[in-house]
C-alpha cells in the first residue's frame, strides 16, 4: 500500500516557518538554502521541486518517490500569491480547504472533506507514495496517518514559529525507526524515519 510521507524542512528546534507564516526560504526569509541541499533534492527528490525551480535548474526527472502532493490552504496560497497557481503540475495536487470554493488552477483539486478519510482512500489506490507538504495544521490533522517522516533538518534555530505539527494536534506519542540519514557538508541532515507498530514504553518514575 502506498505511504503518506511528511517530507519537510525543519529547524533544529522543530519549526517549519517563522511566526509570520511566510515562506522562510523566500526572498526575505531567514532560512538559507545551500547548494548541497539543492543538489540533494535534485538527485533524490526532484519531484518535490516546484515548477519554477525545476525550470531554473533544468530538472525534468519524474522522481521515484511521489506522484501525489497534499497541501494545506495557507501553504498553497504562498505560491498562489507569487503567481504560481500550480507549483506541482507533474504531480496530482490536492489542496485542503473549507473556504476556497473554486480552484485557481484546473489540475489543482480542492478538498473540503476530512483529510484522514481522503488519505485513507488515496492509500487504497495504486501509485507511488503521497507527499504531505504541510503546513503544520494539515500535518496535525494527518498526524495519525503518517507512515514515514523525512526531515530536512537545517542547522538553524528559530526560537518561535510554526511547528512541525500544529499545537492543536492531539497528544499521541509514537515511535519511529530510523531508515536513512544523510549528512550534508553545509550542516543540514536529512533524516528518514518509518513508523513502527511498537507501542511507546512509558517512562519509569523515580
Ligand atoms: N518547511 C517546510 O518544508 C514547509 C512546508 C510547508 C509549509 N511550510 C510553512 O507552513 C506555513 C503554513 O502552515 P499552517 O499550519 O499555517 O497552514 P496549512 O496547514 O498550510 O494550511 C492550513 C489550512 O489548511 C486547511 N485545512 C487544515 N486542516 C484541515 C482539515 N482538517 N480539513 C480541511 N481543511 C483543512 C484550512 O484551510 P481553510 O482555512 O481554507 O479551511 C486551514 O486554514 C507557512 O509558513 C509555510 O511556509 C513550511
Amino acid at each position: 500500500m502506498r505511504k503518506l510521507v511528511y517530507y519537510v524542512g525543519t529547524t533544529l528546534d522543530g519549526f517549519i516557518a517563522g511566526p509570520d507564516g511566510a515562506d522562510p526560504t523566500g526572498p526575505n526569509g531567514f532560512w538559507p538554502i545551500p547548494e548541497d541541499y539543492v543538489r540533494h533534492i535534485v538527485e533524490r527528490y526532484p519531484e518535490t521541486l516546484p515548477v519554477q525551480a525545476r525550470a531554473a535548474l533544468s530538472v525534468t526527472g519524474e522522481g521515484t518517490h511521489f506522484d501525489t502532493v497534499l497541501e494545506g490552504r495557507r501553504s498553497y496560497e504562498i505560491g498562489l500569491k507569487a503567481g504560481v497557481a500550480d507549483a506541482y503540475p507533474h504531480l496530482r495536487h490536492l489542496v485542503f480547504s473549507r473556504t476556497l470554493t473554486k480552484s485557481p488552477a484546473p489540475a489543482v483539486e480542492l478538498v473540503a472533506d476530512d483529510p484522514v478519510d481522503t488519505v485513507r482512500k488515496l492509500k487504497q489506490e495504486d501509485g507511488k507514495d503521497i507527499w504531505l507538504v504541510g503546513g503544520a495544521e494539515l500535518a496535525g490533522a494527518l498526524y495519525g496517518e503518517i507512515d514515514r517522516l523525512i526531515l530536512k533538518v537545517a542547522p538553524l534555530t528559530a526560537g518561535a514559529g510554526i511547528p512541525l505539527f500544529s499545537h492543536k494536534a492531539t497528544f499521541d506519542p509514537r515511535s519511529w525507526r530510523r531508515t536513512d540519514c544523510t549528512m550534508l557538508d553545509s550542516g543540514a541532515v536529512v533524516l528518514t524515519y518509518a513508523r513502527t507498530t511498537a507501542a511507546v514504553t512509558p517512562a519509569i518514575d523515580g
